[in-house]
Order: structure tokens, then C-alpha cells, then sequence
């Protein structure tokens, strides 16, 4: 059987739902991602910097901005430092001006991808997976990535079916 790990990473805090701004006690993508693990089984790791992001939204998206123009890496609280047991690789994240935040980077860019298969999985707020499959090929190297999963944001709470049959699909 495949051995599945699920790196997520997903803000709490003010977040942006269809126009208006609400404060939420667990992020969008860590819903999806907990439903990725509970529909094909796997090990769930959550990205966290250590450098808090502001909780308010406005001043949080001039951060990731500025993180994200100088392709910045942000220090992580704790780091995943060997894959070599898993076959299947989700790097789950919203979407940040395009792409995952750039903590993200810093983990996938610690890794050793040769072999692997990665999916990308997004939520977002219109953007779709933006250029996340693109950024995990060149992030990844002699991995193949595989087709990806995007999740409006505001629906990440009730896609529970959506997602499963997602992740049982694409690990088959
Ligand atoms: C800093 C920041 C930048 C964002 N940029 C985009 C974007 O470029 N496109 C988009 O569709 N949504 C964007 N969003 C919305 C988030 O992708 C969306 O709310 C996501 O579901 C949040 O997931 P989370 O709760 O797991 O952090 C942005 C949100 C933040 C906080």
C-alpha cells in the first residue's frame, strides 16, 4: 500500500469570504487537508512559521506581498526533513497572490523529491491552483506532480465528499 503525507499550511484569523471579512478559528485548508488524510489515510503535517503573519487580513496580504516579491523563506517551527517513506506527497496551502505562501517553499526546498508524486491542493477565493502546479515542478525536482486540487475557500468546511473522491482518484 502507498504511504501518503499531507503538508499543509492554513491561516487562522481574519479571513475573506465572497466580499466580506470574518474571523475563523481553523483555516480553510486545514479542513481540506484533514479530509485528504481521512479518505486515503497518511500522516498530516502542518506547516507553521515562526514569525506570526498579522491576524488582521488587510495588513497580512502586504506581508505575504513583500514575502513574496523578495522570494523570501520564512523560518518554520518545525520542518519535515526526510521523505523517503511516502510515496504520495499533498502540499496543501491557500492561495497567496498566485502561488502557496512562501513557508511552504521553504519546506518543499529541504526535501529530497527524486521518485515522488505530488499533488497540488489550493483553497482559494477565485484563483483556482494559480501557478502552484508550475512552482511545484520547478520547487521539486524529479518529482512528478500530479493534477491538482483547487477549493473555494468558503466551501473548504463542507467539501468533505468532493475532496475524498478527489484523493482516492488520484493516488489510484
Ligand atoms: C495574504 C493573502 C493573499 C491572498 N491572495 C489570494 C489570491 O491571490 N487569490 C485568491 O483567489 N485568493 C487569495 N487569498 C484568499 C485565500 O487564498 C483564501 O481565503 C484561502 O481559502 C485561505 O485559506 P486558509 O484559511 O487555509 O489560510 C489570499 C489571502 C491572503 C491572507
Amino acid at each position: 500500500m502507498s504511504k501518503n503525507l499531507i503538508m499543509y499550511y492554513s491561516r487562522k484569523g481574519q479571513n475573506y469570504f465572497s466580499g466580506s471579512i470574518r474571523s475563523i478559528a481553523k483555516g480553510n485548508t486545514e479542513y481540506v487537508a484533514e479530509f485528504i488524510r481521512d479518505a486515503i489515510g497518511g500522516d498530516l503535517f502542518e506547516i507553521d512559521t515562526v514569525r506570526p503573519y498579522p491576524a488582521d487580513y488587510m495588513e497580512c496580504t502586504e506581508v505575504a506581498k513583500a514575502e513574496l516579491n523578495s522570494k523570501e523563506r520564512p523560518e518554520l517551527k518545525s520542518y519535515i526533513e526526510d521523505i523517503s517513506g511516502y510515496d504520495n506527497i499533498f502540499v496543501c496551502g491557500p492561495c497567496w497572490w498566485g502561488t502557496f505562501p512562501m513557508a511552504v517553499f521553504t519546506q518543499l526546498e529541504k526535501l529530497d523529491w527524486d521518485g515522488k508524486r505530488v499533488f497540488a491542493v489550493m483553497t482559494h477565493e477565485g484563483s483556482g491552483l494559480g501557478s502552484s502546479e508550475r512552482d511545484l515542478r520547478n520547487a521539486c525536482a524529479g518529482a512528478t506532480v500530479g493534477k491538482g486540487l483547487s477549493i473555494p475557500g468558503g466551501q473548504a468546511s463542507s467539501s468533505q465528499k468532493k475532496v475524498a473522491e478527489w484523493a482516492r482518484k488520484a493516488i489510484e
